[in-house]
């Protein structure tokens, strides 16, 4: 019997082979998809029954029958509300949610050195809860990982989208090409900027580009901020979803950043890499930021409920105190399940798992970005006064 191969005699043939693999595997896991779920433009809206819309609107069900009888039905003849329709219903009863006049969009980069934290999950849900509370949502995917395009626009990043379609071009060479790069999602007031692998090229040509090669006079660690100077007013939140690493797409989010989010396992590697970070962050804002930082929280992910998880809890919050949301997201293979789907936990029009299991989650999620929700009004509350 001939011996498994060890290593390749040519290495770049052999990772050839892989890519072609890879290739392959990428059309059947994109036709997977489609025939699954569709694709971003193909999925329908996210609907919900009368009971859950009279909720989101803050009325009662009798309330939304008298305003709204021609919403359409399903088969069995129950009324199902998009997101759309219950912000116009929200309008109607006073109850969408405004910003106060004078205060800013929160612009939120959510980040950490480790991989696996479940940075990608927070910032997916969040993208969705915001909506849902009758917010204007921006995520931008800054991970070449591209796990967010995946989960927000339903489609395959390194299948699906061509290099018009990342912001490579606009913050290497015309910043007027960035508006063009954002394209809506499958949800409502959920707007992206896309990624896919090319994104590492940006990373790299960034670090590599002097101030005075390019077109406009930006330094290289300030393009993200200057694109979204074009665009943040049409948003309430832009949600920066980072790569595990302190490149050149990271700094540019920090830079970029009025809010920081940093999300953690409760786990004593998770908080070993955190100790490391904040050395990184601390430099950070001394030598190079210049935004004050409205917002910080570490949230605690996928959290087990098990003694060792409490332990790390507990030591995390004897550390930082305040800086740890009261709220935790608990681990939920509902969560886990969603993102299996391309999709959100509040995205999901019926369960994938046990009921009792999706409604555990929603709960979890819900507490966790209700409490950043809370903290966000204030302090936009605060700079509308100063108007
Ligand atoms: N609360 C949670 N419960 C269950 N699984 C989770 C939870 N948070 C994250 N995960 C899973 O953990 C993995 C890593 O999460 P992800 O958000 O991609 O992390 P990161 O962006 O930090 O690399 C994913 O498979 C995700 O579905
Ligand atoms: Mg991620």
């Amino acid at each position: 019997m001939a011996l498994k191969q060890l290593g390749p005699d040519n290495a770049s043939a052999y990772f050839h082979q892989f890519v072609v693999r890879g290739k392959e595997e990428s059309e059947s896991i994109r036709a997977d998809i489609l025939t699954e779920v569709g694709d971003g433009q193909r999925r329908l809206p996210r609907t919900w029954g009368a009971k859950r819309a009279a909720k989101m609107i803050g009325r009662s069900e009798g309330w939304l029958r008298d305003n709204d009888p021609d919403v359409p039905r399903n088969e069995a003849g129950h009324g199902r509300w998009t997101l759309a329709r219950i912000n116009e219903l929200r309008k109607k009863a006073g109850t969408l949610y405004q910003r106060p006049a004078g205060s800013e969009p929160i612009i939120m980069a959510a980040s950490k050195l480790k991989g696996g934290v479940g940075n990608t999950t927070f910032v997916c849900h969040a993208a969705h809860y915001f909506a849902m509370q009758g917010l204007k949502v921006l995520v931008w995917d800054l991970d070449p990982q591209s796990s967010a395009t995946s989960i927000l626009a339903a489609l395959v990043p390194d299948a699906h989208l061509e290099d018009e379609d990342l912001p490579n071009s606009a913050l290497l060479e015309d910043m007027s090409l960035f508006p063009g790069c954002i394209r809506k999602t499958y949800f409502h007031n959920v707007h992206l900027v896309p990624s896919n692998s090319a994104l590492q090229d940006l990373d790299l040509k960034l670090a590599s580009q002097q101030q005075s090669d390019s077109e406009f006079q930006i330094a290289p660690h300030e393009r993200v901020r200057a694109a979204l100077d074009l665009v943040k007013d049409n948003y309430d939140i832009i949600l920066i979803d980072c790569a595990p690493a302190l490149g050149m797409l990271t700094l540019n989010a920090l830079m970029a950043g009025n809010a920081l989010i940093n999300p953690m396992r409760p786990s004593l590697l998770d908080l070993a890499s955190y100790v490391m970070f904040t050395g990184s962050l601390q430099l950070f804002y001394q030598e190079l930021a210049e935004l004050p930082l409205k917002y910080h929280r570490i949230v605690l992910t996928a959290h087990k409920n098990t003694t060792g998880n409490e332990r790390m809890e507990n030591r995390t919050r004897a550390m930082y105190g305040d800086a740890v949301l009261t709220r935790r997201i608990m681990d939920s293979e509902e969560i886990s399940n969603a993102a299996t789907k391309l999709s959100t936990v509040y995205c999901l029009e019926k369960p994938i798992g046990a009921r009792e299991t999706y409604n555990r989650a929603i709960d979890t999620l819900d507490q966790c970005y209700g409490e950043i929700f809370e903290d966000l009004k204030r302090v936009w509350e605060m700079e509308g006064e100063d108007v």
